[in-house]
């Protein structure tokens, strides 16, 4: 009995760290409010991580930019390959040619949110939050599908 026990225990306590390492808490809904939310209160993006092949302020592409930073979470760095994994969030912080915050796009990986488009919820933002739009927008959809097979990522290639 006393064995049986302490086997019950054992299997217990060699899940638990496992349980643990599942994210950054809860995650929030495909919503503008919520999602601007946990990344500037909860989990604020500026203390995430980068790409290792796109990190620091890089010049940009038409429509970003002139100059952005982007920031991905734990759940998009530890994706090895595309697709992401879900709960992976990758944001775009854009600058004006002198360096003042211009707006921030998100992309976050919503699992069911959208399957035909990689389950991607978009939103662009003031630097205070706004949301400007949000969604499944046909314009980022239309221009980073071009990248479908690397998971609509453009900055960073999957192989
Ligand atoms: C005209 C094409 C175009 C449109 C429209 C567009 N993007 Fe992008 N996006 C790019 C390019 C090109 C990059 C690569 C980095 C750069 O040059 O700025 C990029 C990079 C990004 C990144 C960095 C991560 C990644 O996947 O590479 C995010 C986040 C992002 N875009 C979000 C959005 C959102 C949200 C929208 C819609 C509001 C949008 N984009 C619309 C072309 C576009």
């Amino acid at each position: 009995m006393k064995l049986l026990l302490l086997t019950f225990l054992g299997i217990n306590l060699a899940l638990a760290p496992a349980l643990a390492a599942v994210g950054d808490g809860p995650m929030p809904p495909p919503q503008a409010p919520a999602l601007w939310d946990y990344i500037t209160k909860t989990s604020p993006y500026t203390k995430w991580g980068q790409w290792p092949d796109y990190s620091g302020v890089r010049r940009s592409r038409s429509p970003h930019g002139p100059y952005n930073q982007v920031y991905v979470n734990q759940a998009a760095l530890n994706s090895t390959k595309a697709p992401l994994n879900y709960g992976a969030i990758q944001v775009k912080a854009t600058q004006t040619k002198d360096g003042k915050p211009k707006d921030v796009v998100v992309m976050y990986k919503a699992k069911g949110y959208s399957p035909e488009t990689g389950d991607w919820f978009w939103a662009m933002y003031t630097p205070q939050g706004r949301p400007l739009a949000a969604g499944k927008l046909a314009e980022c959809i239309r221009c980073h599908s071009a990248m479908s097979e690397n998971d609509y990522v453009l900055v960073h290639q999957f192989r």
